[in-house]
């Protein structure tokens, strides 16, 4: 399967940051790690910090014969009506992944305005949420 991983804001800084949330591991790192098990499948990664960029890739990845997207959008999360729109605009299912479980930290991280266009949404099993996330078109 084809798959692509998007992450947004702030998740280029992922084992720099809030590393008791976020872990050690830089993105790179977690990226690698994706597509060593899923060596069967073609892994797409990207990451931006800007919105709009997001959105675009999202488009783009419409004509590229994507089986899923599976998408980190970070803060955006809680509040890009645009990134929702883009997601709504494309025909691939959009799995939303969040490493750390949103609901057991600030009430603003409960919202989603992404969730409702999404197939699901996998929260607090940390990196090993992007490889779920991909495993659950496989099943
Ligand atoms: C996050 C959770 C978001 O609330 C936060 O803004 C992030 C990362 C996660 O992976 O747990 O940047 O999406």
């Amino acid at each position: 399967m084809k798959f692509l991983f998007i992450n947004g804001v702030n998740l280029n800084m992922t084992g720099r940051r809030e590393r008791g949330v976020y872990g050690t591991r830089t993105l790179d790192e977690i990226n690698s790690s994706i597509a060593g098990h899923l060596h069967g499948d073609e892994c797409v990664f990207y990451q931006s910090n800007i919105e709009g960029e997001l959105c675009s890739r999202i488009h783009a990845a419409a004509d590229e014969k994507f089986d899923g997207i599976i998408l980190n959008a970070g803060a955006f999360t809680h509040y890009s009506y645009a990134i929702r729109d883009a997601i709504a605009s494309v025909d691939i299912p959009v799995v939303e992944v969040h490493m750390s479980n949103v609901h057991a930290r600030e009430p603003f991280r409960r919202t989603s305005v992404l969730s409702e266009v999404c197939r699901g949404v996998i929260a607090g099993f940390g990196a090993a949420g992007y490889i779920l996330a991909a495993q659950s078109f496989k099943l």
